[in-house]
């Protein structure tokens, strides 16, 4: 069964600026016109919140690489059929901070275990879905982690606590993504001021989304 709304992600390593970006993004769109729901992993969805507290709890320190893909795939699993399908359905645009492609960044490239393995049991968490369309903010590593770090009351994660170069990998992973997926990925230069950003998006998004709400690419899960 095909739905009527059109899914947005956005994408990219620690401090690029996503939460910004996805939250200008909102209120653009709504001017527009458009319904937004804007979520972001886990999204409030009370079973996959409890699955985050054990993702990013930093006493989990022995926690298996396929474990923690798990996990994102299956918290994914549950926001997704809870709240982002419902809200396609009722042919509102889902702006999600965060999807499948950070478990492709993260686990696949970052991790180790391979782009195609977590693709395959993210497909099973989605039902095959993915998102109409994905913004990769891309700003490198060291800019990234400078900008976290200023912020003092950001709260500090597992994932945070990586080396850098497990954030150098996660944004080379990234770069793969953007070549594997090119009708799907945009790349959004994440130096540029808000603003600016603000417009790139809106550029792309007026251009592939005219014509809405009707018929998108996506279709409901399993
Ligand atoms: P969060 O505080 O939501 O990160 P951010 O503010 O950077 O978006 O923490 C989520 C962390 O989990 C972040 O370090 C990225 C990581 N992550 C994965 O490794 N795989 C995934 O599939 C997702 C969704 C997040």
């Amino acid at each position: 069964m095909s739905h009527r709304g059109f899914f947005i992600t956005v994408e990219g390593g620690e401090g690029a600026g996503k939460s910004t970006a996805a939250r200008m993004l909102e209120r653009a769109l709504a001017a527009e016109g458009y319904e937004v729901l804007l979520t972001r992993e886990p999204g409030g969805i009370p079973i996959a919140e409890q699955i985050r507290q054990v993702l990013l709890d930093r006493e989990n320190k022995g926690m298996d690489g396929r474990t923690e893909a798990l996990l994102y795939a299956a918290a994914r699993r549950q926001h997704f059929v809870q709240k982002i399908v419902p809200a396609l359905q009722e042919g509102k645009v889902v702006l999600c901070d965060r999807f499948i492609d950070s478990s492709l960044a993260y686990q696949g490239y970052a991790r180790g275990l391979g782009i195609d393995e977590v693709l395959e049991i993210n497909r099973f968490a989605t039902g095959g879905a993915m998102p109409d369309v994905t913004f990769f903010l891309d700003i490198s590593p060291e800019a990234g982690l400078k900008r976290i770090g200023k912020d003092k009351s950001r709260e500090v994660n597992r994932l945070d606590l990586e080396s850098q170069s497990f954030h150098k990998l996660v944004h080379e992973g990234y770069k793969l993504l953007l070549k594997r997926f090119p009708e799907r990925i945009v790349r959004i230069d994440a130096e540029n001021e808000p603003d600016k950003i603000l417009d790139l998006m809106m550029s792309v998004l007026r251009a592939r989304m005219r014509g809405k709400p009707s018929g998108s690419g996506t279709s409901s899960p399993e």
